[in-house]
């Protein structure tokens, strides 16, 4: 038997889903049961009727479907898999900003803690941020963690008044300008598609800006053959299977996530085979009762 072969074997008897964003290998990716961005994973997570949900991404993706899907055992395949950006703002900076500002509405990055997300009006992630943002009614927009992906929502809003909080990935903050001009200049016929989580100099040369999702969606329905992609490197798996004719190629090769690599096929197969002794997602009454307002909030704005 496979390693695959007994993971699928193993899901069906201890009654688990294994959800998984498109930075994780591939062959994670293969096995599991729903591949997604962090959008779709959030309303894929909030239906599973399974018993147990095993997260193939990083924390804050295995707080927001215990949040949204409470009743359920969520287990991720490395608790230790944390998200850089998420840790650029704490519960305290939140409500500090929020007295200085009583007018603003919090809007908050999916990319955060569930304390974060307790204090914040709205969750977005970046397929729906734009919507999300412009369908409520104040003004005053705080938006955190992320700066890249504020300003990103910002350019589409100008009727909005943004205040930033100083947040990056570093991940996408490595994917640098004086890469991708001489990527630009090693392909000239590729088009770029990057994340809004990129600098703004990077989405100024852009083709194309969008979640993961939508850089997958554009690569699948568009007609050109060469594209230079700034986002982590884990979607290549999803812009090859789908596109065995097209050419993708990175801006540098800083473009990996270590934590999203910290999933493994031998952890999922170790953690089903002893999926009773695993230590799941446990998250204090209160914060969870506060936190899922905005995810909840979210899935209804950005419908
Ligand atoms: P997506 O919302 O595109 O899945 O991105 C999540 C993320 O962590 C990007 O770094
Ligand atoms: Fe967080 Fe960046 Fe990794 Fe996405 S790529 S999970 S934002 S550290």
């Amino acid at each position: 038997m496979t390693i695959s072969e007994k993971i699928n074997s193993l899901k069906q008897e201890k009654d688990v889903v294994i959800l998984a964003h498109y930075y994780v290998d591939g062959e994670v990716q293969e096995i599991a049961d729903y591949v997604g961005d962090s959008y779709a994973l959030a309303k894929k997570a909030a239906l599973v009727d399974k018993q147990n949900i095993l997260f193939a991404g990083v924390s804050f993706m295995g707080e927001s479907a215990k949040l949204l899907n409470p009743s359920k055992h969520v287990y991720m395949v490395d608790d230790t898999a944390g998200c850089g950006m998420a840790d650029m703002i704490n519960a305290e900076q939140v409500k500090a900003v929020r007295k200085q500002y009583p007018d603003a509405a919090v809007v908050c990055y999916v990319n955060s803690s569930a304390e974060v997300k307790a204090e914040s009006d709205v969750c977005v992630t970046s397929s729906n941020a734009v919507k999300v943002v412009s369908g409520m009614e104040q003004k005053q927009i705080y938006f955190i963690p992320d700066s890249h992906l504020a300003h990103f929502v910002a350019e589409s809003l100008p009727e909005k008044e943004f205040i930033y909080h100083d947040g990056y990935c570093p991940i996408h903050q490595m994917i640098d300008n004086e890469s991708l001009v001489r990527a630009k200049e090693k392909y000239p016929n590729a088009l770029v598609l990057s994340h809004p989580e990129c600098a703004e100099d990077i989405l100024k040369l852009s083709d194309f800006v969008g979640s993961t999702a939508d850089i997958i969606k554009f690569a699948r329905e568009d007609m050109a053959q060469e594209y230079i992609i700034a986002t982590e490197t884990g979607v290549f798996h999803q812009l090859k299977k789908e596109n065995p004719n097209k050419q993708f190629y990175p801006v540098n090769d800083c473009q990996i996530c270590m934590d999203m690599k910290k999933v493994t096929m031998e952890k999922i197969e170790s953690i089903l085979e002893n999926l009773e002794a695993q230590k799941e997602i446990i998250l204090d009454e209160n914060i969870m009762e506060q936190a899922k307002k905005p995810l909840e909030q979210m899935l209804v704005l950005a419908k």
